[in-house]
């Protein structure tokens, strides 16, 4: 059932290929709608976590209402979007969840994926809404891809969320969800943020997601205002020197051992490549042409890296996108903030339509295929002669 879900993401993929050709052949020369969309529906969060400080400007009476959401979807601004997540802040918290969620599938036309990032730390909420959600886009035929965020097993679990029995109470919505599997189809995983903290237990948390049968991707820990609003955090929460190290090494093994057409190990080699090169990024990034970030208070921005260029409560979505003001802080950001980003925000939507940097991750990622397949051979040789 995963495989045929899969084959159907990418064959719709595939068939939008000649457009995405056409669209980045225009947006070098003129910007063009976007076709990406992360909206943050609120910042009000049931955790507190070490690496994120989202959870300190959570404050419903700043974020949209449902009318506005409604409002602020009506205009044709968004017409060409085909993928679009929603996240936070914590998302189950706002009781408003699938309504918002109905409103964003029924008016992008060409939505192909819609995606969620949960804490699952509050079942008796998620559980329900999650499951009305997966209804929603298996009746309109959307693919829906969402993720619980698992930062450690058990105890490292609740510490990096400050949340007492945070792994149990995440466990009882993951495994609600993977019985909505026997159900509906859908892609449904967990996901890991590495930073300092949780460094030394990201085999545990692997080893821990196989015995469950759960997907799982790791985020490499990242630092910025307008998403995470956690600048001030870099000191204690980025990896340095042989903890670094550790980081590049863990994210290089998913690549030599993982199979080679797993969808994540793109993105593991490029923070390799990161790491190893000093943080000059080589990788494509589809927010810088035709990527748009919403906040909860209608703040709008081109990226995590992005300032806020206007406000939706205020301004058609399209009046801001396409000022020369707002063009002005994307020219901004490409020349200054994508050199050294880290994001790894829908790269692997773009990369299996970008032919030429693919290709060249998949001549790298076998040769690194057979150096560790030649070490593994001959420690093995050396061990039994
Ligand atoms: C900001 S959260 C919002 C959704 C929800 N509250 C959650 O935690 O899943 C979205 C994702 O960002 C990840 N994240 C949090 N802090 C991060 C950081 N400093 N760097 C990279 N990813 C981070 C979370 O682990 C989560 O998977
Ligand atoms: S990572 Fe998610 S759960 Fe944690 S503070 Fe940030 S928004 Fe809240
Ligand atoms: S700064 Fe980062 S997220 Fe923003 S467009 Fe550049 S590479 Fe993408």
């Amino acid at each position: 059932m995963p495989q045929i879900y899969a084959a159907k993401y990418l064959a719709r993929a595939a068939a939008g290929v000649p457009r995405d050709m056409a669209n980045a052949a225009i947006a070098r020369f003129k910007p063009i709608h976007p076709t990406v969309l992360i909206y943050h529906c609120t910042f009000v969060c049931d955790a507190r976590c070490e690496m994120c400080s989202n959870w300190k400007r959570g404050d419903r009476k700043s974020d949209m209402s449902l009318e506005e959401i409604e409002h602020t979807f009506d205009s044709p601004f968004w017409k060409y979007i085909e993928n679009a997540n929603v996240s936070g802040g914590e998302p189950t918290t706002r009781n408003d969840l699938v309504d918002i969620c109905r409103v964003m599938l029924d008016r992008l036309p060409r939505l192909r994926k819609f995606g969620l990032n949960t804490t699952g730390l509050t079942p008796h909420r998620a559980i329900p809404m999650l499951t009305d959600i997966v209804k929603l886009c298996d009746e309109r035929g959307i693919i829906f891809s969402f993720r619980v965020s698992i930062d450690g097993v058990e105890e490292m679990h609740n510490d990096v969320r400050n949340v007492p029995r945070g792994f149990e109470k995440a466990g009882e919505t993951i495994r609600a969800m993977q019985a909505l599997q026997k159900q509906y189809t859908f892609n449904f995983g967990i996901s890991t943020t590495i930073f300092s903290q949780n460094l030394g237990d990201a085999d545990n948390i692997l080893n821990w997601a196989r015995s469950e049968d759960l997907d799982i991707v790791f985020n490499m820990v990242r630092f910025t205002d307008t998403m995470l609003s956690n600048l001030d955090l870099a000191d204690t929460c980025k990896p340095v020197g042989e903890e670094e190290e550790q980081m590049r090494q863990f994210f290089l093994d998913r690549v030599r051992i993982d199979p080679l057409l797993d969808g994540q190990n793109y993105i593991y080699m490029h923070y390799a490549d990161m790491i190893a090169n000093g943080y000059h990024r080589q990788a494509p990034c589809p927010f810088q042409t035709q990527g748009i970030m919403l906040n909860p208070d209608g703040g709008m921005f081109f990226c995590e890296n992005s300032d806020v260029v206007g406000n939706v409560r205020d301004q058609d979505p399209g009046e801001i996108y396409f000022s020369d003001k707002s063009q002005a802080q994307r020219d901004h950001v490409i020349n200054n903030e994508c050199p050294s980003c880290l994001s790894p925000c829908q790269m692997n939507v773009s990369a299996i339509k970008q032919v030429v940097p693919y290709a060249k991750f998949l001549v790298r990622a076998s040769r690194e295929k057979r150096k560790y397949q030649q070490v593994t051979a001959a420690a093995e040789s050396a061990v039994n002669p």
